[in-house]
């Protein structure tokens, strides 16, 4: 049996804990409290009391806290076999920690994302015009030499934090002039990573993809692509996933072959990585590769319909288990979309506690985190979303039409709209 190390973990990722613990492992738990609202309380608090070990420890991003950590929390450290985490914010940690683990070098390089832009293009690996500024002149030089539309968004972002489409000049200098107020806004867990360099690319326009790579022992599976819901208004805002992808199986090869490229170039080499690509009318172009597992709801929405728990593949991988053949086989299709509001918006009055029931009763899975008189505020990163709606159904269409039914219902009874999803562009009618 091994001893494995968690640096913090996501609200589902609790479940990889809970896997380690029974295939009869020790867990050590770090957790950070900068980041507990990436998961609720219950949530937190079931991973401290399934660990063998668990410590708080003041910030990822501090070698003597991270150092630390796993002495503090009571473990041997000399005993820890393997390190992982299932949070972005705690995949530096866990590589820095790592007996055996994602590289270091490699997560150091997919945190820039400058950088990580950088290496593709000295590989050869196709990816986007890009260029790294640190002011609002530079950023209008880069978006007149990329050429409009390009987006705008931190080398070391995550969750969509001061990120936005610029389709002109003034665009540029209006995301620069908003950039202060916008970090200010942010929880102090998300802007506290974030420097002053920020990414010009070229946006690509075409239908948004994700794919887990599974990395060991020198090789690469891609294991499973999502297709991605984003808002209408604004699709730099991600609204959901649905699992199998929709794409008929030469562009999924043909993704998944792109994907391990992309992992290989940045050195990955052990773990589940994420991958996000755009599907554009002549081919595949990455988004940005993250050397953690998918974060939101998608790991649940995979293993409904997989037939294998993905925390339990994450977990297994790291202490030496196998790498699975190939993709994993799917049965049937999920679709999961968030609860997200366009402005700030409030939940009526009066409005009986288990208001979310009859809703859920439709769903396969689902939640909703607001009561009676609840103030949402507009959807501006990942964390803003207040509820989830999952659903099963025979095919990848059916599974994304009932989320929708469901959710507009559910705008109809709270009286305010969310934020309108647009799927991928359907397939040309033969
Ligand atoms: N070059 C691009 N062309 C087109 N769209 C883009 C481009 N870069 C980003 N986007 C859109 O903006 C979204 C956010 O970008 P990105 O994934 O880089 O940000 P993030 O903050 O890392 O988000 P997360 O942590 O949620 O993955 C993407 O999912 C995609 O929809
Ligand atoms: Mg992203």
């Amino acid at each position: 049996m091994s001893h494995l190390l968690f640096v913090e973990t996501t609200g589902l990722g609790v479940q990889a804990l809970a896997r380690a613990k029974r295939s009869g492992h020790t867990v050590t738990y770090l957790h950070c409290p900068l980041y507990d609202f990436t998961a609720t309380s219950a949530q937190r608090r079931e991973a401290i009391q399934l660990a063998d070990h668990a410590v708080p420890f003041a910030d990822p991003l501090a070698g003597d806290a991270v150092y630390g950590a796993p002495l503090a929390s009571g473990a041997d450290p000399g005993s820890v076999d393997a390190v992982l985490s299932t949070l972005s914010y705690g995949a530096q940690a866990a590589a820095d920690l790592a007996a055996r683990g994602t590289s270091p070098a490699g997560t150091l390089v997919a945190r820039d994302k400058g950088e990580r832009r950088r290496i593709l293009r000295e590989r050869g690996v196709p990816s986007v015009g890009f260029r790294v500024v640190t002011d609002a002149a530079e950023a209008l030089e880069a978006a007149e030499a990329i050429g409009y539309p390009v987006i705008v968004k931190p080398v070391l972002g995550i969750g969509k934090a001061v990120t936005s489409i610029a389709r002109d000049p003034l665009a540029v200098s209006a995301h620069f002039a908003a950039a202060a107020a916008d970090r200010d806004g942010l929880t102090e867990g998300m802007a506290r990573r974030l420097d002053e360099r920020y990414l010009v690319e070229e946006l690509v326009s075409g239908d948004l993809y994700s794919l887990e790579v599974a990395a060991s022992g020198g090789r690469l599976v891609p294991l499973v692509c999502a297709s991605r819901k984003v808002s209408r208004e604004n699709p730099v805002l991600e609204l959901g996933c649905t699992v199998p992808s929709g794409l008929p199986a030469t562009d999924e090869a043909a993704l998944g072959r792109y994907a391990v490229e992309v992992c290989r170039a940045l050195g990955f080499d052990l773990g589940i990585f994420h991958v996000e690509v755009m599907h554009t009318p002549s081919s595949f172009r990455l988004i940005e590769v993250n050397p953690w597992l998918t974060g939101g709801s998608l790991p649940d929405t995979i293993s409904s319909v997989a037939g294998v728990d993905v925390f339990a593949l994450l977990v297994d991988l790291f202490p030496g288990g196998p790498l699975p053949d190939g993709p994993l086989p799917v049965k049937g299709s999920a679709s999961h979309s968030f609860l997200a509001a366009p402005q700030k918006s409030t939940v009526p009055a009066l409005l009986p506690d288990a208001w979310f029931a009859s809703f859920l009763a439709r769903l396969h899975s689902g939640y909703a985190r607001v009561g009676a008189g609840d103030v949402v505020p507009p959807m501006r990163t990942n964390f803003d979303s207040f509820g989830m709606l999952r659903a099963v159904a025979p095919t990848p269409a059916e599974a994304e039409a009932a989320c929708s039914a469901v959710k507009a219902d559910i705008e109809g009874f709270l009286g305010f709209p969310s934020l309108a999803e647009r799927t991928r562009t359907p397939a040309p009618v033969a």
